[in-house]
């Protein structure tokens, strides 16, 4: 069992319950490779400031590296009695290179070390998310380029509204996913700055190099108020709150495609390789896939609100309550990480159901508003355009008739401005291309911004 580092002062074993009860090395342990390469960053520091000897500066590192090796080969055996990570790594440096191993905390605590781990091991995580989502938004983008001749009803209060391309509803999702690497990137600047130095709390008598330690390993910043390195964990709440945001968004979509391949909306086919069946009824084929992402979306949540409440009521500076902080931070990444690896081999496996949603444009309540924009450019305001146009939908369900169907003098008994032309702008590729305002879905922007997001996403 490592050695405790704190053992001397007490005259005392502590209870097998204890050492239980407040052991994070079964999770933190996948800090390791952080909590190395912090600390020879460290031990050159000190070697540089000749707080040690360099020559025992060059051993630490030797043996640190080492020990880096092992546990980059995955051959590292981390001892489940450790009390944590940083105890377990302390240890096993003194198995390899004996006492000079105690000459590493020097001017460190584990508490400025915790916070170093993370926010290196956070960095990486947001570089690799964000690479997903970019990933993901090319699948997207595949899959609308590949059907960008597709017009599908579009809906609000999911009742039939108007007609957009698929390409359109599909880019919107390409903008929100941008807005979430966005917000990673931008809490990753926030994570980029170097607590190691501000020790327990207060920094250190001894002529330590913070720049030094923060050029070493490639932070921008350096953290500027010791007892706020230590105590704040805003860094992970930002982290999980993108994730959090970014989790909606994936549900959202896995609703979409959830409603869309169902018999009843007919939009999509979804592989048999992305679908389960039933135990019970042979006929099915369930989007679990999908369902699972949007079910997902709970307990990402509930890990932003567990990290949230953990911290709010801490008094500054450390508190032991902050190791909780580190399984739902892990959950949320590998969970997000896991949801845009199959979100994106999904996107490829999907085929448009191009007759079944062509059949569905026939319904011409789509185009009431293309109606009501025809005789608002003839002079009728918008409100009468808008009584007008609710009366021809009303009779027309009434009688089951079409509103194309009506004659010339029907339409004209509606209002003297409704000519027969009408008739010309009640398809579903009139009314797209009829929406040319800027973001709108006719056919000319869509394919623009199909252009625009090609062009940005393989940059
Ligand atoms: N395992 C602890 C954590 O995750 C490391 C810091 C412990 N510091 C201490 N003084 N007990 O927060």
């Amino acid at each position: 069992m490592a050695k405790k580092l704190w053992g001397s002062r007490f005259n005392k074993k502590t209870s097998v319950l204890t050492d239980k009860f407040t052991s994070s090395i079964s999770f933190d342990k996948r800090l390791a490779k952080y909590d190395i390469v912090g600390s020879i960053a460290h031990a050159k520091m000190l070697g540089k400031q000749k707080i040690i000897p360099g020559r025992d500066s060059a051993l630490i590192i030797k043996g640190l590296s080492f020990i880096l090796k092992d546990i980059e080969r995955g051959k590292f055996k981390f001892d489940y009695q450790a009390e944590d990570v940083h105890s377990n790594i302390q240890d096993m440096l003194f198995k390899k290179i004996g006492p000079v191993a105690g000459k590493l905390h020097t001017a460190r605590s584990r508490n400025d070390q915790v916070a170093l781990d993370v926010k290196m091991y956070l960095k990486d995580e947001i570089n690799e998310s964000t690479e997903l989502i970019g990933l993901l938004q090319k699948s997207i983008l595949k899959f609308a380029k590949a059907n960008r001749y597709v017009i599908i009803p579009g809906y609000t209060h999911l009742q039939v509204a108007q007609c957009v391309l698929l390409a359109h509803h599909l880019l919107a999702y390409i903008e929100c996913l941008q807005r979430d690497k966005q917000r990673l990137t931008d809490a990753k600047e926030r994570i980029d700055s170097m607590p190691l130095g501000a020790c327990a709390l207060s920094g250190s008598g001894l002529p330590i190099d913070r720049s030094y330690v923060q050029s070493q390993l490639g932070f921008k910043y350096v953290t500027q108020n010791s007892i706020d390195s230590v105590s704040d964990r805003d860094y992970i709440l930002e982290t999980l709150s993108a994730l959090a945001i970014l989790s909606v968004h994936l549900s959202r979509i896995s609703e979409d495609l959830i409603l869309w391949s169902t018999k009843e909306f007919n939009f999509i086919d979804i592989d048999f390789s992305f679908c389960t069946g039933s135990s019970i009824m042979p006929h099915k084929k369930n989007p679990d896939v999908l369902e699972l992402i949007r079910g997902s979306v709970g307990k990402i949540h509930g890990n932003l609100s567990s990290v949230m409440i953990l911290m709010k009521g801490l008094p500054l500076s450390y508190n032991r309550d902050m190791q909780l902080d580190k399984p739902p931070l892990f959950d949320s990444i590998d969970t997000i990480k896991e949801i845009l690896e199959i979100l994106i081999a999904l996107f490829g496996n999907i085929v448009v159901e191009k007759e079944a949603i062509a059949a569905k444009l026939a319904d011409e309540s789509l185009f009431s508003v293309d109606i009501v924009e025809y005789l608002i450019k003839k002079g009728t305001s918008y409100r009468e355009a808008h009584d007008i146009v609710g009366r021809m939908v009303k009779d027309c369900l009434d009688k089951g008739k079409k509103i194309s169907s009506l004659s010339s003098a029907q339409l004209k008994k509606y209002s003297p401005r409704l000519a027969p032309d009408v008739r010309r702008i009640l398809n579903a590729w009139a009314s797209v291309n009829l929406k040319t305002s800027y973001g709108g879905t006719a056919e000319k922007l869509v394919l623009k911004q199909l252009n625009i997001w090609s062009k940005r996403l393989n940059a």
